[in-house]
């Protein structure tokens, strides 16, 4: 099966590249090219109209759209760059799998709810409250009218880099292993789900052909405070140097829901793959890191992973 991945040097992008490389030939394409040594590799702007020919040149089976400006305070400050990337470019990939009829995952957000009242539904009112997850929103609604085969996945994650930057997990493990205190807010809530773990979701999506939103995230939901505690438990690191903060304290450009936990029992009743809790998919994200796959996806960038 031929799978095209845009935005493949990000968080999901690069380990869904690995992840289905084993058994796909996967075609991973970023703004900037990707270096990967298991994959081709393509530029392609999902704004340009130009480059998204790669749809019709490549007619993949299979296309996951990853990409978007995910930093929610660039985001509130760039409303029209934020538009045009996280919704309009949506759509444009969209129509022209909608003319391949490649089936087209795109990948959305927990934040296009308000975070008042947590465990949502698919069925839930939706209410994003910062340009982040308005302009997510608008890229659901834009795919829904374009229709074809698609499905558009809600989540919230947490995996290794392939690029020099730090996931949330990946930052806390990083102070902690050096023995550096973190402030973590006890009053913020989601329920990430380790990259991996959605990977396998995602590939069962194509298999069934799934039509629609869905939910797919960590099967429980947190705060930033316990989800430190617990890497501190699965990598032994010592959990007093978690200091237990508040949202509140900070000022961010961004107003940030509250509680942003995904309800996951309609993913969990129609898929076979099993969605972890926390403590599980740490341990994933442990072996992950003490195994040949985080090797492989850092390739070249990190001189001790040459
Ligand atoms: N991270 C989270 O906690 C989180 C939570 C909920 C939902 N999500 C969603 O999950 C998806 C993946 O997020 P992520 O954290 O993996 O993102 P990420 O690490 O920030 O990566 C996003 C990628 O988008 C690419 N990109 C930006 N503008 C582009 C353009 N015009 N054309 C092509 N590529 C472009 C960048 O490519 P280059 O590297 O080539 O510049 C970058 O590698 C997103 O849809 C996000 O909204 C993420």
């Amino acid at each position: 099966m031929k799978i095209l991945i845009l935005g493949a040097r990000g968080l999901l992008g690069s380990n869904l590249s690995l992840l289905y490389s084993k058994n796909h030939d996967v075609l991973a394409a970023g703004k900037n090219k990707p270096n990967f040594t298991f994959t081709k590799n393509y530029v392609v702007d999902i704004s340009k109209e130009e480059d998204l020919e790669i749809i019709e040149r490549e007619k993949p089976d299979f296309v996951i759209n990853c990409v978007a400006l995910t930093n929610v305070d660039f985001c509130e400050e760039n409303f029209e760059l934020s538009r045009e990337i996280n919704a309009l470019a949506a759509e444009k990939i969209a129509k022209a799998c909608k003319k391949e009829n490649s089936y087209f995952v795109h990948i959305s957000t927990d934040a296009v709810f308000d975070g008042n009242k947590g465990n949502y539904k698919e069925t839930d009112s939706v209410n994003p409250i910062n340009v982040y997850g308005e302009t997510k929103l608008e890229a659901e609604k834009l795919i829904e009218t374009v229709g074809g085969r698609y499905s558009i996945v809600r989540t919230n994650i947490y995996g290794w880099n392939h690029l020099e930057k730090f996931s949330l997990a990946e930052w806390m493990l990083n102070k902690l292993r050096k023995m550096e205190k973190i402030h973590a807010f006890s009053d913020i809530h989601s329920s990430p789900i380790n990259v991996i773990n959605l990977g396998r979701a995602i590939m069962e999506l194509f298999e069934k052909k799934y039509q629609g939103v869905i939910h797919i995230s960590g099967a429980e939901t947190s705060s930033k405070f316990n989800f430190a505690k617990k890497i501190a438990k699965i990598f032994n690191l010592n959990d007093k140097l978690i200091i237990e903060s508040s949202s509140d304290t900070m000022n961010f450009k961004a107003k940030r829901g509250k509680n942003l936990g995904l309800n996951v029992d309609f993913a969990k009743n129609l898929l076979e793959t099993k969605l972890f809790g926390i403590e599980e998919g740490l341990k994933e994200l442990k072996e992950e890191e003490e195994s040949d796959f985080l090797k492989k996806l850092k390739n070249r960038r990190f001189k001790n992973y040459q």
